[in-house]
């Protein structure tokens, strides 16, 4: 048994106004105000997807994974209480906080909660985004992916993978041991990068068109300090992204472009070239880490490393004509 998706987050803040700014001004979300220290964010047809709550704090506090019905949310407490891990139920005032039926949680080795439930809240009217961006693309893959840091990957790897079933899609050693893994047909849902600390590394979201990524781009280089890692495209998902500090000093990558898999035939692998075909210059490194992975992009510029760009139906125009390295990638 697993989730079918992450549904949402709660986020701790110092203060929601500079959360209101920067999910409006750069993200594009939609504000639901709920109270004077709580604002909640809609993405999509969700009534809320993100909720951040000014208690002082500055961090995911709360990572919410969805299950497709009260059935499986009952064999997912009971999956996690055979493994020996504590499942507490949510009284319901936390249920409509959240805005779901019902939900169970647990607390991860690392101590980050980790929420499950099932029947989240629609809203009744469309999402209206607050910047003029074509949407966010959540269906079926869920509101993004979650990255922790960890400070050993290897030792955390198998309460994700065996207490809660997530399916390890890759990993990599080099410039950081990483792992990801899927709980649908999204690349990485969740992923684990080592880290000094256990703390939230990154939430991304994930864009309809190219154009808003790079629109955004351009707002976020436009206020000082606020890009931590530049644009480039991902290895392993295909996605080309650049990530923002965000007010509660975790980052939040906006990207396009994110591989399809098929979990029932994935099998899991080994990445040596790395995160990047190129670019994401990284902020949030040491220097040495920093050349290090710029050093492995280039490798890979030098090996020719290239991949199709992955499209919804209706994002694309096909040329005519033949292109030279996909055919000499085909074999043809
Ligand atoms: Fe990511």
């Amino acid at each position: 048994m697993r989730p079918s998706s992450l549904g949402y987050i709660r986020v701790s803040a110092k203060e929601i106004d500079g959360w209101r700014s920067f999910a409006t001004s750069l993200l594009g979300l939609q504000v639901v105000d709920r109270s004077r220290n709580t604002v909640a964010f809609r993405m999509d047809n969700y009534a809320q997807r993100i909720l951040v709550e000014s208690d002082g704090g500055s961090t995911i506090n709360a990572y919410g994974w969805e299950m497709n019905s009260a059935a499986d949310l009952d064999a997912m407490a009971a999956q996690i209480e055979r493994a020996g891990h504590r499942v507490e139920r949510g009284t319901r005032a936390l249920a409509e906080e959240r805005m779901v039926k019902d939900l169970i949680y647990t607390i991860d080795p690392a101590g980050n909660r980790v929420e499950f439930y099932h029947g989240p809240a629609m809203a009744a009217d469309a999402f209206s985004p607050s910047r003029n961006i074509s949407g966010f693309r959540t269906q079926g893959i869920g509101l993004g992916h979650a990255v922790l840091h960890t400070p050993s990957v290897r030792e955390a790897i198998p309460y994700y993978r065996d207490v809660l079933g997530f399916g390890v899609s890759d990993h990599f050693e080099q410039p950081f041991p990483a792992c990801f893994f899927h709980v649908n047909t999204s690349h990485h849902s969740f992923a684990l990068i080592q880290g000094e600390k256990d703390q939230v590394h990154h939430l991304m979201l994930e864009l309809f068109s190219m154009d808003d990524v790079g629109q955004a781009y351009d707002i976020a280089l436009g206020e000082k300090g606020r890009v931590a890692v530049t644009l480039g495209r991902h290895t392993g998902n295909d996605v080309i992204s650049f990530y923002n500090w965000s007010p509660s000093g975790f980052m939040v990558e906006y990207g396009w472009g994110a591989k399809q898999i098929d979990p029932a035939t994935w099998t899991p692998g080994d990445r040596p070239a790395g995160p990047s075909y190129w670019g994401h210059d990284r902020s949030w490194v040491s220097d040495e880490l920093r050349e290090k992975a710029r050093q492995m992009t280039l490798q890979n510029a030098r090996n020719g490393m290239r991949s199709p760009v992955q499209v919804l139906p209706g994002n694309h125009h096909v040329m005519e004509g033949a292109c030279p390295w996909w055919d000499a990638h085909r074999g043809n």
